[in-house]
């Protein structure tokens, strides 16, 4: 069986957030469960010379966005065993950053149509187009409505995972005829509240819907997650799974990781070691036994940082250390920059992305805080448990799929958690977990349960595979 992915960002080449993750990691499990994936992606000029140097061009095309006849290069790149292809066109793709352009539609636009285009000359014909998040949504809308009369497209299955419901790509209704080259009756397919909507158009014209936790894919049928669109996720809320996702589990191992200082597995004594060294190099004490708590993360209000700083003096009168890295809202980022301004003995911010020291952050830290206001699934919690950091959560999307809180009679749990998204409940939840990581018969308990969490590929691996044979035969 052939599938195609098709996403907007994918790892090693290019990567904004845990989509490209995914996009990156998925593919090489899907292969031993015996499916055949490549993949497509945008030939942005961001993707590092190395990558782009090895591409080969092999067939160009004209592709018609609206009345705009333009060039589409098709590039395919074989990287580690997987047939990747680049979506060419300096136009919409020379630019420095993915997403946030005036004409981002338009982008989009292009990309979706030349993927269609380009289908029927890819080396294996896809038996299933696997899309991803709303900047690939009109590709089921293409295959299910204009496409259906050609024989080469008609059998084609058409799945489309959510990887968050809040960027749904909308666009002034103008675009239906500007930039689509759609027929009049297709415009309630994408129409919604008067604007074009990427990520309706996928859900409506799908054959299976996926997204990325079993918990989310609940959530986002009730209007607190479903974004407004809770009622056309009820509609197909037969054809909707929740798939929860795993991490490259070679990739992102303690062990033989070549970005920590010590490397280790499941040696409290050596992953000291990391911490003591991380303290050193962003100059904060050398103690052992002040609980060390990280946040790696977008700044942005999904990840629950209004409760954090919210609560942030009351946390940094506790005996801790609080290690935060990452980039996002400017709001949040000179907080957490006065916070170690303030509290140099126990703060250290940096406003960066760096995978390095992200890995040296996980290595080191004692505790992992990420109580997102919504989570469809969550990458840093699952990088926290291979890491030993032990994850403190909100019970949201696949935070709650996959930490279980600490239950200290049965001694059950990988981590803490708790369910309202309230800053003082969040807090009562952090003490909670300090007085547990002073017991030192519990904390052992909870480090054990943490090494003993699985989440490879491999579980989620197969249920993607069932679920495209299942489509294939419908
Ligand atoms: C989005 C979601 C995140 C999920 C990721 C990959 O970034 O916000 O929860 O883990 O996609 O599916």
């Amino acid at each position: 069986m052939n599938v195609l992915f098709i996403a907007s960002e994918c790892t090693p080449f290019i990567k904004t957030g845990g989509l490209a993750d995914v996009i990156g990691s998925l593919p090489s499990s899907l292969k031993k469960t015996g499916v055949n994936v490549s993949i497509m992606l945008p030939n942005y000029s961001d993707i590092p010379e190395e990558y782009r140097d090895e591409m080969k061009l092999i067939k160009t095309l004209t592709v018609h966005v609206g009345w705009r006849k333009q060039y589409c290069g098709l590039l395919q790149f074989i990287h580690n065993g997987i047939t990747y292809y680049f979506i060419d066109n300096e136009y919409y793709f020379k630019r420095k950053g993915l997403y946030g352009h005036f004409d981002d539609g338009e982008r989009f636009a292009f990309f979706n149509h030349a993927v269609i285009d380009s289908l029927p000359y890819l080396e294996d014909k896809p038996d299933v187009l696997h899309c991803h998040d709303w900047q690939t949504g009109l590709i089921p809308a293409y295959i299910k409505t204009m496409y259906t009369y050609q024989p080469f497209y008609r059998e084609l299955k058409t799945v489309f995972t959510i990887h968050n419901l809040m960027y749904q790509g909308i666009y002034p209704a103008t675009i239906f005829h500007d930039l689509l080259n759609f027929s009049d009756e297709h415009y309630f397919g994408l129409e919604y509240n008067g604007c074009i909507n990427f990520m309706k158009a996928a859900l409506f014209h799908s054959d299976v819907l996926t997204t990325v936790s079993e918990t989310y894919s609940k959530e986002i049928q009730y209007p607190y997650f479903g974004e407004n669109l809770e009622g056309m996720l009820i509609h197909r809320k037969d054809d909707l799974h929740g798939i929860v996702n795993g991490v490259d589990y070679e990739e992102y191992n303690p062990e033989t990781d070549p970005y920590i200082y010590k490397n280790y597995s499941h040696s409290p004594i050596e992953k000291m070691v990391n911490k003591r060294l991380l303290q050193e190099e962003l100059g904060l004490p050398k103690v052992e036994d002040v609980p060390m708590i990280a946040i790696v993360s977008r700044f942005v209000e999904q990840k629950g940082f209004p409760l954090i700083r919210h609560v942030l003096e009351e946390l940094l009168s506790l005996d801790i250390q609080l290690v935060i890295l990452g980039t996002g809202d400017p709001e949040f980022e000179h907080a957490f920059k006065d916070a170690a301004n303030r509290f140099p003995e126990k703060v250290s911010t940096s406003v960066t992305f760096s995978e390095p020291l992200a890995r040296k952050i996980y290595a080191a830290s004692d505790l992992f805080l990420m109580p997102s206001r919504f989570e469809p699934c969550g990458i840093g919690q699952l990088i926290a448990l291979r890491y030993e950091s032990v994850p403190i959560v909100r019970e949201t999307g696949g935070l709650k799929d996959t930490i279980e809180p600490y239950d200290e009679f049965s001694s059950n749990g990988n981590g803490f958690s708790f369910t309202n998204y309230n800053a003082h409940d969040m807090l009562y939840t952090i003490k909670r977990s300090l007085r547990f990581y002073k017991d030192k018969e519990h904390w052992t308990k909870i480090l054990e349960n943490v090494y003993q969490s699985n989440y490879s590929w491999e579980q989620s691996a197969k249920r993607y595979t069932d679920l495209y044979i299942k489509t294939l035969k419908v």
